[in-house]
C-alpha cells in the first residue's frame, strides 16, 4: 500500500504517527540545510519538510532531483506546528520514485500560466490536476448521486434504452446518421419513444441517465454533440403541472445536496449557490412574449424564443424577482414535437414547458399526447411518416395511461449552477464540431 491517507485526512491525532501519501510533486525547494517537498494529491496538497539533522541521507539527496508532476509515494511522521503553512509537515523516513514526468510539462498544473481551453482539452489528464478543474468534476459526480438518489427517493425505476435506433423523435436535422449492417439507423438524440413505450408497461415512473447524440453543426458555448441527457416519465398525470412540480424538486434537491456535500469545492471555485426557492416561478409563452416586447424585443407568437430573447428574459426575472429558475410553459403547439398533447379546447397551445436557468434552457419536457388517434394524427401534422413509427404507436393501441416527462440537460445544468461560460468545461472530453480526440 503506498497511501494509508490522502492529505485532506492527516488530522491532528496523527501528530507523531508514521503516514503514507502518495501524488505528484507540486513543488520543491532546496534551501541547503533543510529541504521542503510539496505533494498534490485529489484532496489537496502536503508539505514534506526535510531537515538535514532529522532525515537520512538517501532522502536528504532525493529531494532536489525530484521534477515537477514526478508520481511519489513519502513514508514519514506527522509533525503538527505552526511553523508550517498549512499547520502541519511530514518528516520523511523514505520516498519512492513510482514514475518521472517529462519536461516541459503541456500546461502548467498550478495554473499560475493560463492556458486556452483548446490546449486545456487537448491535456485534460493534466488540466484536472488543477483544483479548479478537479473541483468541477467532483460537483458533476454529486450533481449524478443526488439525482439518482431523488430518483429512487420518489420510486422512479431506473432503465436504459438503445442508443443506436431507426428513427428520429426531436426534428431530423440534428441526426447522426450511421450503418447498420444493411439499414441506415441514427445515434439516440433522446429517449423519448422509448421512455414513452415504458408508460404502457406498466412501469409507472421510470428515468434513464444516458448521452445523447445530435449532430449540431455549429460551435457554441451551450452545445455538444454527445451530451448527457437525465430522462423521467411519469404515468397517471392529470396535467403538465405535476411534471413541473417533480422536476423542480429534483432540481433543487441537486443544487441543495451540492450546497451540502461540496463546500470545498464551491471555495475553490469562488461560488457561492442560493438555495433555489420553491415552486419556481411559472410565466407562460404568452407571457414571456410581452415581457420581451417591453424590453424592446418583439417575437411573432408561435416562433421560438431565440438565445437572445432568453438571456433577456433571465435578467428580467433577475432583476425583478431576484430568481434563477423559472418556467416558461403554455408553447404554441406548432413550436413543439408531436408528442406533446395540445390543450383540447385551445389546441394552438400546448402542454409542453421548458426550465430555464439564467437565461438557459436546461430542460424540455410536458405531457404527451397518449390518444392513440390523436397521436397519429400529430405526427402526420408534422409532415411524419406514421408508418415509420409503428413500433412506438402499438404502445397505444392496448392500454396506454396519460403521462408526461422531461429531459434534463446535465452539462447545461453544471454550467449554469457553476456559472461557466462553455459547457465545454463541465464534461470531461467534449465532442464538438472538431472535437473528437482525446
Ligand atoms: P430537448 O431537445 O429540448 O428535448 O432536449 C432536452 C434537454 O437536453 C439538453 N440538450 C443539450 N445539451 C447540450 N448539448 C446539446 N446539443 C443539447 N441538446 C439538448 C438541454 C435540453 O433542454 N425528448 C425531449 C425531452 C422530453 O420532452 O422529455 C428532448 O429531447 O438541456
Amino acid at each position: 500500500m503506498y497511501r494509508t491517507h490522502y492529505s485532506s485526512q492527516i488530522t491532528e491525532e496523527l501528530h507523531g504517527k508514521k503516514v503514507k501519501v502518495a501524488g505528484w510533486v507540486y513543488e520543491v525547494k532546496d534551501l541547503g540545510g533543510i529541504k521542503f517537498l510539496w505533494l498534490r494529491d485529489r484532496e489537496g496538497i502536503v508539505q514534506i519538510t526535510a531537515p538535514k539533522k532529522k532525515v537520512n541521507e538517501e532522502v536528504f539527496a532525493l529531494i532536489p532531483k525530484l521534477n515537477s508532476e514526478d508520481v511519489i509515494a513519502v513514508e514519514g511522521v506527522v509533525n503538527f506546528t505552526p511553523k508550517a503553512k498549512l499547520g502541519f509537515e511530514i518528516i520523511p523516513e523514505k520516498i519512492e520514485i513510482l514514475s518521472r514526468a517529462d519536461s516541459p510539462l503541456p500546461l502548467d498544473p498550478t495554473g499560475k500560466v493560463k492556458a486556452e481551453l483548446d490546449t486545456r482539452l487537448d491535456n485534460r489528464f493534466m488540466d484536472l490536476r488543477r483544483p479548479e478543474v478537479m473541483a468541477i468534476f467532483k460537483i458533476r459526480s454529486s450533481v449524478f448521486k443526488a439525482v439518482r438518489d431523488f430518483f429512487y427517493q420518489e420510486g422512479f425505476i431506473e432503465i436504459h434504452t438503445p442508443k443506436i435506433i431507426a428513427t428520429a423523435t426531436e426534428g431530423g436535422t440534428e441526426l447522426f446518421p450511421m450503418k447498420y449492417f444493411e439499414r441506415d439507423a441514427f445515434l439516440a438524440q433522446s429517449p423519448q419513444l422509448y421512455k414513452q413505450i415504458m408508460m404502457a408497461s406498466g412501469l409507472d415512473r421510470v428515468f434513464e441517465i444516458a448521452p445523447i447524440f445530435r449532430a449540431e453543426e455549429h460551435n457554441t458555448t451551450r452545445h455538444l454533440n454527445e451530451a448527457w441527457s437525465i430522462d423521467a416519465e411519469m404515468a397517471f398525470i392529470e396535467s403538465e403541472d405535476e411534471v413541473m412540480g417533480l422536476l423542480e424538486r429534483l432540481v433543487a434537491h441537486a443544487i441543495n445536496y451540492v450546497r451540502e456535500h461540496n463546500e470545498k469545492e464551491l471555495k475553490i471555485l469562488d461560488l457561492e449557490l442560493e438555495e433555489p426557492k420553491l415552486p419556481f416561478r411559472r410565466i407562460t409563452y404568452t407571457q414571456a412574449l410581452e415581457i420581451l416586447k417591453d424590453l424592446g424585443k418583439e417575437i411573432p407568437w408561435g416562433e421560438d424564443i431565440d438565445t437572445e430573447g432568453e438571456k433577456m428574459l433571465g435578467q428580467y426575472i433577475k432583476e425583478t424577482y431576484d430568481e434563477d429558475l423559472y418556467f416558461i410553459y403554455q408553447y404554441p403547439s406548432e413550436a413543439k414535437p408531436f408528442y406533446i398533447m395540445k390543450y383540447d379546447d385551445k389546441p394552438e397551445i400546448s402542454r409542453a414547458f421548458d426550465l430555464e436557468y439564467r437565461g438557459v434552457e436546461i430542460t424540455s419536457g410536458g405531457q404527451r399526447e397518449h390518444r392513440y388517434e390523436k397521436l397519429k394524427e400529430q405526427i402526420a401534422e408534422k409532415g411524419l411518416k406514421v408508418e415509420s413509427f409503428e413500433f412506438y404507436l402499438k404502445a397505444f393501441r392496448y392500454g396506454m395511461p396519460p403521462h408526461g416527462g422531461f429531459g434534463l440537460g446535465a452539462e447545461r445544468l453544471l454550467k449554469q449552477m457553476l456559472n461557466l461560460n462553455n459547457i465545454r468545461e463541465v464534461i470531461l472530453f467534449p465532442r464538438d464540431r472538431k472535437r473528437l480526440e482525446p
